[in-house]
């Protein structure tokens, strides 16, 4: 039977990318994005490769709308082999999702958390190899260290190796979740961003028959930071050294695909290779304490 693949924010930037490589590999693409047009446009673009694409509409910024679109995919009586959780944003301003919750975790966690509960019936009756992808960010080693500017600075540059001990360790601040004074958009992202490296490590302990693993894309150029002036300002001039979106979606479709990760749970990836997530991600109390949480958010 043709294996299926969903890939969610593939209108576009990393998700696109990643949907056509998987496309190309000879999956069924059922793919999730939230501006209709832009949506419409990927659809047809993976047609060019494969007719077999369905192209679904939601904004994750609402968990009424996760829960309408996973009834919809389920309606669909087809196995779901692989489940890419990409869709994310970076939000400059503090913003409350539909919800009440701060929106950066309710579209990069919340959404993505709730989508996998609910499909999860579906990908135990597949036969076969299962996997659930979750893009991060190599960020996320950056929640809760936002006092120092300097080791802000050493992380955005991929320099933190050259700090004593590999600069502060990620902290996730449960506290910091509802906080609307002090809203930064770079810790919101980050807090994010560590919340699906817990959670996806937290998923592997639970879970013996699907395989959840997390990427870091790289800086890849794309519309992500199209919230943030400053960093969107640079992004001409950052461009030669980003990677493209198809570069930019080869650890996610390394990590869905790879056959000698078959089998291969709770890891993090970079660049296609092993590498280690903050050290907070294997700590099972925290693990256990946010899943309970995003449990009774989502319910
Ligand atoms: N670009 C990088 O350098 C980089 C680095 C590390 C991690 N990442 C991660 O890679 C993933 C893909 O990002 P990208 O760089 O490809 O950015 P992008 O070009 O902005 O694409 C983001 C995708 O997510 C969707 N999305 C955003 N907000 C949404 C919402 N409220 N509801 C539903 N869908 C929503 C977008 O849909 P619409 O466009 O239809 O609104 C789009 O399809 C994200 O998780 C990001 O955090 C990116």
């Amino acid at each position: 039977m043709k294996q299926i693949a969903l890939v969610t924010g593939a209108s576009g930037g990393i998700g696109l990318a990643t949907a056509l490589e998987l496309a190309k590999l000879g999956y069924g693409l059922r793919i999730v994005g939230r501006t209709p047009a832009k949506l419409d446009a990927a659809v047809e673009k993976i047609r060019a490769i494969t007719s077999d694409v369905y192209g679904y509409r939601a904004d994750f910024s609402s968990l009424a709308e996760v829960r309408t679109l996973a009834e919809t995919l389920l309606s669909r009586d087809e196995p779901l082999n692989v489940l890419v959780n990409n869709a994310g944003v970076w939000n400059a301003e503090f913003r409350r999702s539909a919800d009440g919750y701060e929106d950066t975790f309710a579209v990069n966690h919340l959404a993505p958390f709730l989508l996998t509960q609910r499909l999860l019936p579906r990908m135990r009756q597949t036969d076969g190899d299962r996997r659930i992808v979750h893009v991060s960010s190599r960020l996320h080693r950056q929640a809760g260290t936002a006092k120092s500017a300097m080791s802000r600075l050493f992380n955005v540059l991929n320099l933190s190796a050259l700090l004593p001990n590999g600069g502060p360790q990620a902290v996730f601040d449960f506290d910091a979740l509802d906080r609307d004074i002090d809203y930064r958009g770079l810790e919101a992202y980050a807090r994010s961003k560590l919340a699906q490296v817990i959670i996806s490590a937290e998923f592997a302990r639970r879970e013996s028959e699907i395989t959840s693993n997390v990427v870091h894309p790289g800086s890849v150029q794309t519309d992500v930071t199209r919230g943030t002036k400053w960093l969107y300002v640079l992004k001409p001039i950052s461009r030669p050294f980003l990677r493209t979106p198809a570069q930019g979606a080869a650890t996610s479709v390394h990590v869905a695909t790879a056959p000698e990760l078959a089998g291969e749970t709770g890891g993090y990836y970079v660049s296609c290779k092993p590498a280690r997530a903050a050290a907070i991600a294997s700590d099972p109390d925290v693990g256990r304490r946010l899943w309970d949480l995003s449990v009774e958010w989502t319910a």
